[in-house]
């Protein structure tokens, strides 16, 4: 499929996306949304592909829905079409994605970000809820996962006042996992989805199951969780493998990457 708002590569076994609306700072629109969802749907379907990277340019990762497309729409319209609901979809991807994110990361943009397993930054990274000062409020996630990855004190100050925060408050608060330089950022985290393209997929897959469930689980359901996957794991040739290499001082050779 030809692309005109995103660039898809393969790097290796990584999947590589990148967000490409320069004159609208990566703004999100209904085309983004539809790539989006074929770029990911191809990386899900390749076997060969076990994680995947998602990224915007060095001034803007996204800066939000595109406000423009959004200005005249009705709320009939919106609620008939469930608008926004096809970004779901993005969220529920079952290989890893991991958000690289320069520059601006603002409304939609921050909550795509979230939607990623985790979220290395560039230290010019700003992110932000800012709906509430165009008359709205955040509608892709960012109250409730936002919330979820900062406490409540500081989401509300961010959905509240609509301010930013830039990339070391976000690593302080646990929005972001690593901080890099600009020139760093995407080797960091083409190499972090490298790894973990290089291991086990089965168990892959299953360790993130099992973290997302402890978003939305209480702690012995998700400790039982947990423990079904672990065991279920031993099943595989790749736990015989994995653990047989360690014992012999060798490389895994994973049959299921
Ligand atoms: C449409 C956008 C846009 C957006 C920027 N642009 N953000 N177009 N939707 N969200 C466009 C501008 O109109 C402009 O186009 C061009 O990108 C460059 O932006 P500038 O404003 O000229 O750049 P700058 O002065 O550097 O300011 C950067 C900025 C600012 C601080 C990021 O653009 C900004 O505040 N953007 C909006 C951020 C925001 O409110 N996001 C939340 C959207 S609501 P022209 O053609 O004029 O040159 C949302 C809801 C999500 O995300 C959930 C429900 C869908």
């Amino acid at each position: 499929m030809a692309y005109e708002t995103v660039i898809v590569e393969t790097r290796g076994n990584v999947g590589l996306i990148t967000l490409n609306r320069p004159q609208a700072l990566n703004a999100l629109n209904s085309t983004v949304l539809k790539e989006l969802k074929q770029a990911f749907a191809d990386f899900h379907d390749n076997e060969a592909i076990g994680a995947i990277v998602l990224t915007g340019s060095e001034r803007a990762f996204a800066a939000g829905a595109d406000i423009k497309e959004m200005q005249p729409l009705q709320f009939a319209d919106m609620y008939k079409a469930e608008f926004i609901s096809g970004w779901d979809e993005i969220a529920k991807a079952r290989k890893p994605v991991i958000a690289a994110v320069s520059g601006f990361a603002l409304g939609g943009g921050c909550e795509l970000a979230m939607m990623c397993d985790f979220i290395i930054a560039s230290d010019t990274a700003k992110f932000g809820q800012p709906e509430i000062t165009l008359g709205v409020i955040p509608g892709m996630g960012g109250s409730q996962r936002l919330t979820r990855m900062v406490g409540k004190s500081k989401a509300m100050d961010m959905v509240l006042t609509g301010r930013m925060m830039d990339a070391a408050e976000a690593e302080r608060a646990g929005l972001v996992s690593r901080v890099v330089a600009p020139e760093r950022l995407l080797d960091e985290a083409l190499a972090a989805a490298d790894k973990i393209a290089s291991l086990s997929q089965p168990s892959v897959l299953m360790a993130k199951e099992a973290v997302n469930r402890a978003l939305e689980t209480t702690l012995e359901e998700g400790l039982r969780f947990e423990r079904r996957l672990f065991h279920s794991l031993f099943a595989t040739e790749d736990q015989k493998e994995g653990m047989a290499a360690f014992i012999e001082k060798r490389k895994p050779a994973f049959k299921h990457r």
